[in-house]
Parts: C-alpha cells; structure tokens; sequence
C-alpha cells in the first residue's frame, strides 16, 4: 500500500512555477530517493508534500487527503520532515533540541522517547548537555534524524542529509537511517546529490529534471544506469 502518493503535484513561489504534474509515491516501509541537479525541484518537493508552500494536484497520506492540509496537520498524522540545512537549533542542548522534537510527549513517553534515540545514537547520549551548534556536521545531522523521530512519525522526509559530510560519515548516517527503516517500519523519502551511498539502501529512486520525474525505477537498476552513473556517479 502507498503510505505518500502525490498525484498531478504542481507548486512553485509565487509566479514562478517549480513543480509539473509530479507523480511520486512511497510504499509503506519503502526507503526511496529523489535525486536531481541543483535547482531540480527537490527541496520544493519535499516542501509541497509537507505543506510548507501550496500546491495543485493531490497528496494522500495513509491513506487519508492531506491535500489541504496544513504542515502541522500532516506532522500530527505522522509526516516528519528534516529540511535542507537540518534545522536544529545550535544554542540550545542536544537534549533540549530533542525535547522540542518530541513536544507533544510527557512524563513516562519522552523519557522512553529519550532512550530509544540516545541507544541507537549513542554520541548524542554523551554529548547530550552540549550545545547543537558544537556538534560536528555528522554529529549534527544525527540530532536533526533523531528530533524528527522523537514523535515516532510513520515516514521522514530528509532533504539532503549528506549535506556537507565526509564520505565515511554519510555512509554511516546512511546505516542509522536504514536501521531505523528497519526496526521501525519508518517510511523515507530521501532527497540526495550524493547518488551512490543513498542509492544502496534505497528500494527505489526518482530522477528529477527541471521540476519533473524524468526517470524512476528500482535502486539497482538506477544504479546500474549509464546516464545515472555519468551525471551522479562520477564514472
Ligand atoms: N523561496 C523561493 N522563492 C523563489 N524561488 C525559489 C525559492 N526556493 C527555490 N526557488 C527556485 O525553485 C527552483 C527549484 O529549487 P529547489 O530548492 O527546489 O531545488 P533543489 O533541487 O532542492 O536544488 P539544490 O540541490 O540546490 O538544493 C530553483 O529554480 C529555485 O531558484
Ligand atoms: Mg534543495
């Protein structure tokens, strides 16, 4: 069953027209990336499935029309969105920034919540006094995954989480995400430049060109693909 269909998704800012009639879907438990060129489309995707801008077209969600929806609406059915550029808030604790993750838990559920994180992202037990903004990128990037988890949200939206990482930190971010896929049946749509490592815990994979799906198929096969393997790959 698709847990996120988007259907006829057109959006933009204003005037200007981003998105045309895109059609993506993610199937429950499915980990799939949107690749594409700076400029592609790919943040104001994630942004138009969230309802951060307005869009045309429809969304479903479980299920349910979310198409009006409001963005804090959709975060309560269970859509959890990290956006580009992971916004954590750096003067605050590591604890703190999961305690505003995790608002609408109390009591016995947040110190469960806590647990769950700080066991699968031991760093972030140790550094848990520390202020967000001395993290490292990849400690960081862990915070910004393990705040949009605090609510047990059934799918994450991750706009770029390799974003600025060394080569052996994304792949271990990228282990952490497929484990929580894993455990916990949490949905991913993940937004990627870095096509290679999102691409080998992916199930499937879009490509996007100038706001529309200009190829998609199964991770492996995007992988395998010459055009792919030439404008993402680097070989
Ligand atoms: N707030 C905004 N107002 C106006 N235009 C915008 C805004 N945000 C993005 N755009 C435009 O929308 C288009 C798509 O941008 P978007 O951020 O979705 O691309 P992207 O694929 O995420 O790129 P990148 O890989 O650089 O993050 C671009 O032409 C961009 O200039
Ligand atoms: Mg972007």
């Amino acid at each position: 069953m698709a847990m996120l269909e988007a259907t006829g998704l057109s959006a933009g800012y204003g005037p200007i027209s981003v998105l045309e009639n895109l059609e993506i879907h993610v199937d429950e438990g499915e980990i799939v990336v949107v690749l594409g060129a700076n400029g592609a489309g790919k943040t104001t995707t994630l942004r138009a499935l969230s309802g951060l801008i307005g869009s045309k077209g429809r969304v479903r969600f479980g299920g349910a029309d979310i198409s009006r929806s409001k963005p804090d609406a959709r975060a309560k059915l269970g859509l959890g969105h990290i956006p580009e550029g992971r916004g954590t808030f750096p003067f605050l604790s590591v604890e703190d920034n999961l305690r505003i993750g995790g608002h609408l838990l109390k009591g016995r559920r947040e110190r469960h919540a806590f647990e769950t994180w700080f066991e699968l992202f031991p760093i972030l037990a140790e550094r848990r006094k520390q202020a967000a903004g001395s993290l490292s990128g990849g400690e960081q990037q862990m915070l910004a995954v393990a705040r949009a988890l605090m609510n047990r949200p059934r799918m994450l939206l991750l706009d770029e989480p390799s974003m600025g990482l060394a080569p052996m930190v994304t792949a271990s971010l990228f282990q952490k995400i497929e484990a929580i896929n894993k455990q916990f049946g949490t949905s991913m749509l993940i937004v990627e430049q870095n096509a290679n490592l999102s691409l080998k815990i992916a199930n499937r994979g879009y490509v996007l060109e100038s706001g529309r799906v200009v190829l998609h198929g199964k991770a492996a096969d995007l992988l395998d693909d010459d055009g792919i393997r030439r404008a993402y790959l680097g070989s």
